[in-house]
């Protein structure tokens, strides 16, 4: 049987992945934020997934303004890095999971949770950049990878509340796949950012904190949160974080958090990062 043991969560900054790419991580500027990774790169490494679903946002990279779906989930057998203007990134391509992804799109379908199948589509940063942060940049991915498109682009993004059963779902939908398969749930996105507008630049710490130090005890209460809520506290950016509530409803009910990192900034944003383990 499949089971998920392990979730993580992590901005996907793109200044990041563009930071990995130029050889910069060691500068004074990028090595914290590279450090504070260490910790699950060395976890990771030594309690390898067979399979990562991975839940991110498409950045108008496979899907335009003229098609939003809300949930769309890779079933394809690979994933070509996206050229998001400057040449896609110089990263392995991605081996998707048609059999478990099929067997998810199924189960969750069944479960009343509808979800676009998408059987070809490029992985933009949100995607890669979190391969990269655990990773490293090794020739081939060192697991098999589904990938889970959210739509946070658009109003209206699905709820929290939407998100954290959402992933309920999706452990239900692993947990009954027959092969013996590791797999972990990593969500991604956030922290508190906007890009555009007056507000260009917030960081709200006290939110970003709060929410790191909610989402492992008490997922429902940040489930609550609405999306007048995150705009204001979060910036127009900061509804990526929905996503990381898809992640904590995919493990049980009580989790350890092994990592916990916040750094400010990366580029124009807050980087959040959270390890975290089923606690049986
Ligand atoms: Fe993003």
């Amino acid at each position: 049987m499949a089971r998920i043991y392990a979730g993580l969560t992590t901005s996907h900054v793109p200044a990041i992945g563009a930071a990995i790419d130029l050889g910069k991580t060691e500068q004074p500027y990028w090595r914290p934020v590279f450090e504070g990774y260490e910790f699950s790169k060395h976890w990771v490494s030594q309690q390898p997934p067979d399979v990562v679903t991975l839940v991110y946002n498409d950045h108008a990279s496979a899907f335009s303004l003229e098609m939003i779906p809300t949930f769309a989930l890779g079933c394809a057998e690979q994933f070509m890095p996206a050229d998001e203007g400057w040449g896609p990134r110089p990263v392995p391509v991605v081996q998707g999971h048609s059999e478990l992804a099929a067997h998810i799109a199924q189960a969750v379908i069944l479960d009343e949770f509808d979800l676009t199948i998408v059987n070809k589509m490029d992985v933009d940063h949100g995607l890669t950049v979190p391969l990269s942060l655990v990773f490293g940049q090794p020739p081939q991915w060192p697991c098999r990878v589904i990938p889970l498109a959210v739509n946070v682009v658009q109003y209206p993004p699905p709820t929290g509340r939407r998100c954290l059963n959402f992933g309920r779902a999706i452990a239900r939908a692993v947990e009954s796949y027959p092969e013996d398969l590791r797999v972990m749930i990593w969500g991604t996105g956030g922290m508190s950012h906007q890009l555009q507008g007056q507000r260009a630049g917030l960081i709200n710490q006290p939110f970003d904190n709060h929410f790191l130090d909610t989402i492992g005890p008490d997922p429902e209460a940040l489930a609550r949160i609405q999306h007048l809520e995150y705009l204001r506290e979060a910036g127009s950016e900061g509804i990526e974080l929905v996503m990381w509530l898809i992640m904590r409803g995919a493990l049980h009910e009580r989790v350890r958090v092994l990592h916990r990192f916040y750094h400010v900034p990366a580029s124009n944003t807050a980087v959040g990062h959270l390890l975290l383990d089923n606690q049986v």
